[in-house]
């Protein structure tokens, strides 16, 4: 409790405000934090250099209203500072309970890709693109602006990490530090280099379409996802809450959110939301709980007869959900992304990669708001 207190003082995202704070500022604004412009349009590690390799070669967009157009040279993101970064990326878990946003950062960021668009970055997908604000302020990416405030002085700190790459290496990192499975990552993802680059609005799914399930076929096929990555991926709403001040979906607060981890109030999937495991499935089959969401899109995870066979199977199973969730996962995170070296790098060679395996110490939040039901589960 006074450890969460503290982070809450200490933080400076109104993530973790209470909710009538949170409320002013959940919405990205004109006034509202954004990266300066030097850090909007610094790529990572680049220079202005001679061309040695056609793999090294992309050009910088625009700076500022002029729009320069060169060669540049890009080392790869350096394996070192990314195994650095994930350190950082760790503690910031553990002092602001961030799991949640960060998770939903790096899917935002992926989930514009179209697979019908061969050209990169027109492609959308995991590029960076989220950290311009004329893509945050896009309606589906309501509060997002307060994930990039978390995550600003970890990419300050490491020169040769690109956003794209931070974007997933934070969201891989909140699902294993959430007890979930080790997602089989590479890095190496170039950044756009300007707004001009963003995506149109429009890209991601909807909560309530008229028909779900058409819906999300549509959304995820464009992304070049299936029937058992639709209703595995959904699965990351094991972790996190809606608000209603920003996605509209939700209620302001419940028994499970009303006292934190974090940011009091929201309305959660799960009685335990910062814990990865398949209590999304099974409390979705349950539908018994009034203070747990269900959006339309998950509840159709159990109508639709293909999304059924998967989310009855994860409702049983927890390691067939983390084989696939990993699996889904790691597919996500590299859709639309270029990248330098194009066969990607790896931080994982000397560590176990196997996805089924919890890690070791899996996460568990220090306080929730109601710890009775927490000590019968
Ligand atoms: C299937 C279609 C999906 C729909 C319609 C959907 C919709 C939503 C909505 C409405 C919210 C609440 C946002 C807010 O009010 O702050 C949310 C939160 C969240 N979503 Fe999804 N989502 C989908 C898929 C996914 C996927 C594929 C992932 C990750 C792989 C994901 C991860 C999350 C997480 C972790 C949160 C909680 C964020 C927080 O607590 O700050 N979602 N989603």
């Amino acid at each position: 409790m006074m450890a969460e207190r503290l982070a809450a003082s200490l933080s400076p995202a109104s993530y973790l405000l209470p909710a009538a704070a949170s409320k002013r500022t959940a919405q990205p604004s004109s006034a509202a934090f954004f990266p300066s412009p030097r850090r909007l349009h610094s790529t990572a590690s680049c220079s202005l250099r001679p061309v040695p390799s056609p793999l090294r070669l992309f050009q910088t967009a625009a700076i500022g209203s002029r729009r320069t157009t060169s060669v540049v040279m890009c080392a790869a993101s350096d394996p070192a500072q990314l195994k650095s970064a994930r350190e950082d990326i760790k503690e910031l878990l553990k002092t602001t309970f961030c799991h949640p946003i960060l998770v939903r950062l790096g899917w935002h960021d992926a989930g514009t890709y179209d697979k019908n668009i061969a050209e990169w970055p027109k492609r959308g997908g995991a590029n960076g693109s989220l950290r311009f604000e004329i893509e945050l302020k896009h309606a589906a990416n309501a509060g997002l602006v307060n994930a990039l405030k978390l995550l600003q002085s970890i990419k300050d700190k490491y020169s040769s990490i690109t956003y794209a790459d931070l974007f997933q290496l934070a969201s891989a990192t909140a699902i294993e530090e959430a007890g979930g499975p080790k997602i089989p990552m590479k890095y190496g993802r170039v950044d756009v280099s300007g707004p001009e680059q963003c995506p149109e609005e429009g890209r991601l799914p909807d909560a309530g379409p008229p028909s779900p399930a058409g819906h999300l076929r549509n959304v995820f096929y464009r992304m070049g996802l299936d029937d058992k990555e639709i209703v595995a991926l959904s699965g990351a709403h094991t972790l996190g809450r809606s608000r209603p001040e920003r996605s509209g979906w939700g209620k302001a607060e419940t028994k499970y959110t009303k006292d934190g981890p974090g940011a009091p109030g929201g309305q959660s999937w799960t009685v335990q939301w910062l814990k990865f495991d398949n209590s999304y499935f099974r409390d979705i089959k349950e539908g018994k709980d009034e203070d747990l969401l269900i959006l339309p899109t998950d509840a159709v995870l159990f109508e639709d007869s293909q999304f059924k066979v998967y989310a009855e199977k994860y409702a049983e199973d927890e390691d067939a959900f983390f084989e696939d969730y990993a699996e889904a996962h790691a597919k996500l995170s590299d859709l639309g992304a270029k990248f330098n070296p194009p066969e990607g790098i790896s931080m994982d060679d000397d560590s176990n990669t196997n996805t089924t395996t919890t890690p070791q110490e899996p996460f568990v939040a220090a306080y929730y708001s109601d710890s009775e039901k927490r000590k019968k589960d």
